[in-house]
This record gives C-alpha cells, sequence and structure tokens, in this order.
C-alpha cells in the first residue's frame, strides 16, 4: 500500500486478527478459504503478484491433525496456483519452511541439503514447493518458494501452537514461568518478521528467479539462551522450568542465505538483540 499499489487480501482469520488490517481505500479484505476456487477467483482477478501465506503452520499442529494440514497446504496452495495460472498473474511468491530440511546433515543448510520431513508439516511443505516449481515450469509461471527459518516479531499470535517467542514472553508478562523442552540446548535460526516481508518484496520485484530460496537470519542460538534474553527483556524473575523434548523437534537449524542475497539482494537487518525489545515494545 506505501508503493501505491491495490492490495486484495483473501484471509479466512482462522489465525492473526482482522484488526491487524486497517481501513484504507486501496485495500480489498476477501474473507474466505484458500480452498474454495469460487472465492480464489474473486480474489485472484486483476492481480500481478501474489504472496501466498495461507497455511496450516507448524510441526505440532499437523501431527495432532495431518488431514488439515494438507488439505490445507497442498490441496489449498494447488488450486491458488490454478486459479493463478488461469488469472494470468505474474509472479506468485510462497511461503514454505525450514522444517522440509528435517535434522540436519551439515551446518549450515543450504538449499541443496537433502529434504527429510520429521512431520506432515515438513511433507506437506515440500509437496506445495513441488507443485509449485512444477506450474513454473509446465506453465511458464514465475514462482519463488520462501523457506523461512524461525520468523517471530510484531503481530505474531500467541495459541496454544504458537512459537515459542511469543509464548516466553506471553508467559513472562502473565508473570508464569517458562518452559523449556529437552535441555535446551537445541539452536534455532530465529529471522525478524521486518526481514521476512523485505525477502518477499525483494522477491516479487526480481524477474526470472523462480526456484526455493532461505529466509533466514544465518545466526543460531540456543533455546537456553533465547530463554535468558527473553526473561531478560521483559524484566521478568520467572524461573525457566525444563520439560521432556517434544516430539518431531530437530535438534539444530542454521541456514546459509547467500541464494537469497545472490538471486534478489535478500540481507538480513534485525538481529535477536534489536528484535526481541521490539517485539516485547510492541506486545
Ligand atoms: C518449525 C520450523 C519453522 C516453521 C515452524 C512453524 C524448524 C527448524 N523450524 O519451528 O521453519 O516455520 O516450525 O511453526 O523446523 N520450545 C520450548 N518451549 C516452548 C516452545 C518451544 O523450549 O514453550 C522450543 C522447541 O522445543 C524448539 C524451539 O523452542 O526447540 C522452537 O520451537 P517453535 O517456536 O515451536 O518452532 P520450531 O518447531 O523450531
Amino acid at each position: 500500500l506505501q508503493a501505491g499499489t491495490t492490495v486484495t487480501v483473501l484471509d479466512d482469520f482462522s489465525s492473526g486478527h482482522r484488526s491487524n488490517l486497517a481501513p484504507h481505500p486501496d485495500l480489498i479484505v476477501v474473507e474466505g478459504d484458500v480452498r474454495d476456487p469460487a472465492i480464489l477467483d474473486t480474489a485472484m482477478t486483476g492481480i500481478d503478484t501474489v504472496f501466498h501465506l495461507a497455511a496450516s503452520a507448524g510441526n505440532k499442529r499437523s501431527i495432532d491433525d495431518p488431514l488439515t494440514d494438507s488439505d490445507i497446504n497442498v490441496m489449498g496452495t494447488l488450486r491458488l496456483l490454478l486459479a493463478a495460472r488461469d488469472k494470468g498473474v505474474r509472479k506468485v511468491v510462497a511461503s514454505s519452511s525450514a522444517a522440509v530440511y528435517g535434522e540436519l546433515q551439515g551446518l549450515p543448510i543450504g538449499e541443496d541439503h537433502r529434504l527429510a520431513p520429521q512431520t506432515p508439516y515438513a511433507s506437506s511443505k515440500i509437496a506445495m514447493e513441488n507443485h509449485a516449481l512444477a506450474f513454473a515450469d509446465l506453465f511458464k509461471m514465475d514462482v519463488v518458494c520462501l523457506r523461512y527459518f524461525n520468523v517471530y516479531g510484531q503481530r505474531q499470535r500467541f495459541d496454544p501452537y504458537g512459537n515459542v517467542i511469543p509464548i516466553f514472553a506471553n508467559r513472562l508478562f502473565a508473570g508464569e514461568p517458562i518452559t523449556v523442552f529437552g535441555d535446551g540446548e537445541q539452536t534455532r535460526d530465529f529471522v525478524h518478521v521486518d526481514d521476512v516481508v523485505a525477502a518477499n518484496l525483494a522477491a516479487a520485484r526480481t524477474t526470472g528467479i523462480s526456484g526455493t530460496y532461505n529466509i533466514a537470519s544465518g545466526t543460531q542460538v540456543t533455546v537456553n539462551v533465547l530463554a535468558q534474553m527473553m526473561v531478560a527483556a521483559v524484566g521478568g524473575r520467572e524461573p525457566i522450568l525444563y520439560a521432556p523434548e517434544r516430539a518431531g523437534d530437530v535438534r539444530h537449524s542454521l541456514a546459509a542465505s547467500g541464494a537469497a542475497r545472490q538471486a534478489f539482494n535478500f540481507a538480513p537487518q534485525v538481529g535477536l538483540g534489536a528484535g526481541i525489545p521490539r517485539y516485547i515494545k510492541w506486545l
């Protein structure tokens, strides 16, 4: 909207909040399900670029309900691609996940790392990537899949399937202890939402780069260190508790993000040191 374009949002508001979308004369909001071809047809009319973020997100959720996970992530994506093709959309930027790699074979993880899904979510993201890339090939569509590592930041929702940073922050604000799963020495590559937005825009604006790219900070932090940073940022005095390791968790994660830099000049700007206080302030 800031760039002066018209934006249509298709969302079923199953996560996130409608109130995040401030009214704007050039903003159209279509409420509906990405699996509904009629809604997709409406939303896709006159569209040049699609940012496909609709998903059932998360490993734990997919273990609890694998059918819904694949229905949304695989069939929803396929329907979206069909609508995009039929409406002559120029570019699709699709959101994938680092979960596709499973347990890492070596650090850092490049895009050519083997794919070894450990959860239905990881499998569904691999399937949606493959559909997207097949469409790029078959129908000469410009399609980019972005494999996000652990995204966090302002407006991130907090629910039972939420991610670690919103969970820790909300518990600490409520004066409750936080729980680390396993020994806390597992690592993650946290990428701030502002960097993810920048990556989406850069990928959309660059033509001829159909393919799959890691979107990450390129830095690694243990969950123990993250927990300490969160306690310090909130100023809490709550104890850090430990619980058994979570099913489907990978041990380590760290991205090589050179491919995105080379293809569309993506360079992450927001480290955890700046990003956590920004999130806490918003919350
Ligand atoms: C995974 C994917 C990520 C994907 C996300 C979707 C990997 C490396 N990352 O994130 O790309 O977008 O799913 O949801 O596969 N934890 C605690 N205590 C808590 C909550 C979590 O210790 O209360 C720990 C988890 O055990 C894990 C880490 O924090 O080690 C991060 O967990 P979470 O935020 O759920 O994300 P991932 O499952 O790593």
